[in-house]
């Protein structure tokens, strides 16, 4: 079991940090931490004691971590006095989900810039929820980031000269580190709860991305022994190393941290991808499968269940033991659930 390193900052100051930024407060938190005994029992008696921290419940618009980190979005967009936000995602987006949500309820309008992908029809999952929350949704002609990229400041410019003020999420400097800022608080929040229960986290898992920085940078400037365990769901190591550590040192600069995540400081896995982004592989059927079935809990075949193969892969290869405790980390997704039915059903199937 790692030992705790001498915190650079103690968890108040830490919080008071966070809270210093400007934040609308409108997530359903703190999240329930949930045992999973019977998940923990299906993988046998090397698997190490198993929670999840249920921020798929973090209660807005069908939930998701992104709704932590839209409390401090929403604060800079209101502080920019923008009435129009404009994001660039494929159909099955958990993040334009939100953003169009957040702005059905805050006053705003959203336009998507719908990137082509594999799942454009039938109209389901975070598509559907985007039309019924009002989204404005403009289709980009290609999923050449260059072309997104440049169709995006393009549907700002026209949205502009109509007299809109645009808040244009991408091009935004805070666009990652509200993720890893939102997650510093998160990482308090949950050590809290481990404390009530007298336990300790010696690993975290979660799919890769902002969250994940927060996260361990929270890890590394608390002292507190838990690694984290960044599950790629496309993209290479090198590449979601960099994006994590990025988001993470934004958030410290902005909190004014001397501390800076490194890669050593992270473990980032790329061999769960599978074919590509989007694509299921058959170990994440397997943990929709399972986890479904022992604990009723729902995992998405993009981000979620990918993440928890590692974890089941990670506890088969005996890299963590039974005397470990792991908290995987639930972000949500559920709506892209209901776009892959096909492939979650032939994944049951084959059980
Ligand atoms: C469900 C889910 N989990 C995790 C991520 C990882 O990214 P982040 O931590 O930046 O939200 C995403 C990003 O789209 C996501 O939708």
């Amino acid at each position: 079991m790692a030992q705790r390193t001498v915190p650079a900052i103690s968890r108040e100051e830490l919080l008071d940090r966070v809270n210093r930024l400007p934040r609308v407060p409108f997530a359903h938190l703190p999240t329930p931490l949930e045992e999973m005994p019977r998940l923990r029992e299906a993988l046998g008696p090397r698997a190490p004691r198993l929670l999840v921290k249920r921020d798929d419940l973090t209660g807005f618009a069908l939930g998701g971590n992104k709704v932590r980190h839209l409390e401090y979005r929403l604060a800079d967009i209101r502080a920019q006095g923008a009435d129009t936000i404009i994001v660039a995602n494929v159909a099955q987006s958990n993040h334009a989900r939100l953003h169009a949500a957040l702005a059905a309820r805050f006053g705003l309008t959203t336009y998507i810039l719908k990137i082509p992908s594999h799942k454009d029809t039938p109209v389901n999952g975070n598509l559907l929820l985007d039309h019924i929350v009002g989204a404005r949704i403009v289709e980009a002609s290609s999923a050449d980031p260059a072309v997104v990229d440049r169709e995006l400041d393009e549907l700002a410019a026209r949205l502009e000269d109509e007299g809109r003020r645009v808040y244009n999420v991408p091009k935004h400097p805070s666009c990652k580190s509200d993720g890893s800022i939102a997650y510093l608080a998160a990482a308090v929040e949950l050590l809290g709860q481990l404390e009530e229960r007298g336990l300790r986290a010696d690993h975290l898992f979660l799919a890769a991305g902002t969250s994940s920085g927060g996260l361990a940078l929270a890890g590394k400037v608390l002292g507190e022994p838990y690694r984290v365990h960044a599950v790629s769901v496309g993209g290479s190591r090198e590449q979601v190393t960099a994006l994590v550590c990025d988001a993470a040192n934004g958030a410290a600069e902005r909190l004014g941290l001397d501390a800076r995540l490194e890669p050593a400081d992270i473990s980032v896995y790329d061999e769960y991808v599978g074919e590509r982004y989007g694509v299921p592989t058959p170990a994440c059927l397997e943990a929709i499968r399972l986890a479904g079935r022992t604990e009723g809990l729902i995992l998405d075949p993009v981000h979620t269940a990918k993440a928890f193969s590692a974890l089941i892969d990670q506890v088969r290869r005996g890299t963590i033991g039974p005397d470990e405790t792991v908290v995987f980390v639930h972000t949500g997704g559920i709506p892209i659930t209901f776009a892959y039915s096909e492939e979650i059903l032939a994944g049951l199937a084959g059980a």
